[in-house]
C-alpha cells in the first residue's frame, strides 16, 4: 500500500522539491493550490501537468487555503493522509513588515487549523511543520540591544560598525535548545506555530515535529529572497540584459544550504520512531556580500568596493563597470544579522547530513540562471 502525503505550499520551493521527493519513494501526493488570476503551478509542472505517470494518479492537487478551516477539515477527513506537511506560509520576511496581520492569519493560525482539523476529524496522521531559523532572530551575536539603540540614533556609521562586529564575531551555532528571539511580524508568526505544534504533541499525543530549517535555496527559489535575486540578477548584467543590481543590508549573514537536501531532512523527521523537533543546516555562514562575490567569480570576475553603508557600491575590477548598489528599500526596520545552525541532532537521531556547501550551491544556481536568466 502506498503511503499517502498532504502537503499545504506545495507549488513553492520546498514543496516542489518535496513533492518530487514523495513521488520518487512512491507516495500518492495531495497538494493543496491556492487560487490565483493566473498560473501558479511553474515548479511542479514536470510533475503534475506533463506527467501522465502522476497526473491524477499518483498527484492530486485540491484548491485550499490556510485561512479556510472548513476547507481544510474537508481535505483532512476526504484524503486520510500519513503525512501531513505543513510548508504553505507568506513566507518573505521583509513582506510581513507590510501585511503582519495576514501573515499571522496564514502563519500562525493557519497552522492552528491544520492541527485542529486533525484533532477534529480523529485522522490518524504525521504532522510536519515548516519552522525557520528565523525564530532565534539576533540571540547569537547579542546585538538586540544594539538594535534599539540604532533605532534610537539612527547613527549610520554606528549601524554599519554593528553589521560588521555581527558578521566577524564568529560566534557559536544555534542549535535546538537555543532561545527565540524572533525580529519581524514573520517570525513571530513562525514562534506561535512552533509552539501550537509542540503543545498539540504534548496536549493530544499527535505525531507533530517542527523542522527549524536554516535558509536553503535551489534555483526553484523565488526571485525577490536575496540568493535567486542575485543569481539571477548577475547572470543578466553578464549577458548585458540588466545594468545594475540593487540591494540592501549586505552585511547580513546566513547559513544557506541546498533545498533538495532539505526535503530529504523533512521526510526523515516523520520517520522517526518518535516526534521531536530538528534543526537542519549546514554549519557554514557567508555574508550576502560574499554570495555576490561568488556568483560574479562564475565568470571570472572580481569586484572593487567603495563607500558605506547606503552608500556602498561595487565595480567589474576589470572594466570599472559600476554594478551593485545599494537602495534603502531592502532595508528592513528590524533584521537578522547572523545565523548559523548545529545539525548534530538531526545527524546522529536521523542520519541526515547536508552534502552541498556554500560554493557549491552557489554554482548550482548560477549553471541554472546564466542559462535560463538570460533569455
Ligand atoms: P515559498 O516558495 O514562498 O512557498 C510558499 C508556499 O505557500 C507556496 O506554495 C504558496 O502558494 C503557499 N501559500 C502562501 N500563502 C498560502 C495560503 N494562505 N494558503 C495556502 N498556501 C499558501 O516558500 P518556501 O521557501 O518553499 O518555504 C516553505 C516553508 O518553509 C514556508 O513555510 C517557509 O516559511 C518555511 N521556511 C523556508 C525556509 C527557506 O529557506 N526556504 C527556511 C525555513 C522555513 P503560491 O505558490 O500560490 O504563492
Ligand atoms: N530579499 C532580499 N532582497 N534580502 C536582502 C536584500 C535584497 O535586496 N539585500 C540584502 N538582503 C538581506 C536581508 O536583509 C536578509 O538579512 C538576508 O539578505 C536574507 O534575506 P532573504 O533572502 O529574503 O531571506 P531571509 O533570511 O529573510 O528569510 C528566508 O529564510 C528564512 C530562514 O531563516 C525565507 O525563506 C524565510 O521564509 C525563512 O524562514
Amino acid at each position: 500500500m502506498s503511503k499517502i502525503a498532504l502537503i499545504s505550499g506545495v507549488t513553492g520551493q520546498d514543496g516542489s522539491y518535496l513533492a518530487e521527493l514523495l513521488l520518487e519513494k512512491g507516495y500518492i501526493v495531495h497538494g493543496i493550490l491556492r487560487r490565483s488570476s493566473s498560473f501558479n503551478t511553474g515548479r511542479i509542472d514536470h510533475i503534475y501537468l506533463n506527467n501522465n505517470e502522476y497526473r491524477d494518479k499518483r498527484m492530486f492537487l485540491h484548491y485550499g487555503d490556510l485561512t479556510d478551516s472548513s476547507n481544510l477539515n474537508r481535505l483532512v477527513e476526504k484524503i486520510h493522509p500519513d503525512e501531513i506537511y505543513n510548508l504553505g506560509a507568506q513566507s518573505h520576511v521583509q513582506v510581513s513588515f507590510e501585511v503582519p496581520e495576514y501573515t499571522a492569519e496564514v502563519d500562525a493560525i493557519g497552522t492552528l487549523r491544520f492541527l485542529d482539523a486533525i484533532r477534529e476529524t480523529g485522522v490518524k496522521t504525521k504532522f510536519y511543520q515548516a519552522s525557520t531559523s528565523e525564530l532565534y532572530g539576533n540571540v547569537l551575536t547579542g546585538m538586540q540591544d544594539a538594535r534599539s539603540k540604532m533605532q534610537d540614533d539612527q547613527d549610520p556609521e554606528f549601524r554599519i560598525l554593528h553589521r560588521r562586529a555581527a558578521s566577524i564575531l564568529h560566534p557559536a551555532s544555534l542549535s535546538e535548545t537555543s532561545p527565540f528571539r524572533p525580529t519581524s511580524p514573520y517570525a513571530v508568526a513562525k514562534l506561535y506555530a512552533y509552539w501550537i505544534t509542540v503543545n498539540y504533541r504534548e496536549a493530544y499525543n499527535l505525531f507533530a515535529c517542527n523542522g527549524i530549517l536554516f535558509n536553503h535555496e535551489s534555483p526553484r527559489r523565488g526571485e525577490t529572497f536575496v540568493t535567486r535575486k542575485i543569481t539571477l540578477g548577475v547572470s543578466r548584467i553578464m549577458a548585458g540584459k540588466q545594468d545594475m543590481l540593487h540591494l540592501g543590508n549586505i552585511y547580513a549573514a546566513r547559513d544557506w544550504g541546498y533545498t533538495p537536501e532539505y526535503a530529504e531532512g523533512m521526510w526523515k523527521m516523520l520517520q522517526a520512531d518518535r516526534p521531536d523537533d530538528y534543526v537542519l543546516a549546514t554549519g557554514e555562514t557567508h555574508t550576502v556580500k560574499e554570495f555576490i562575490e561568488e556568483a560574479f567569480a562564475y565568470y571570472g570576475e572580481t569586484l572593487n568596493w567603495e563607500g558605506e553603508g547606503v552608500n556602498e557600491t561595487a565595480t567589474l575590477s576589470a572594466s570599472n563597470k559600476k554594478v551593485i548598489a545599494m537602495d534603502p528599500k531592502y532595508y528592513r526596520p528590524t533584521d537578522v544579522e547572523f545565523l548559523r545552525g548545529d545539525p548534530s541532532k538531526a545527524l546522529r537521531d536521523l542520519g541526515w547530513a547536508p552534502k552541498v556547501r556554500f560554493k557549491d550551491l552557489v554554482k548550482i544556481m548560477m549553471d541554472h540562471d546564466s542559462e535560463s536568466g538570460i533569455r
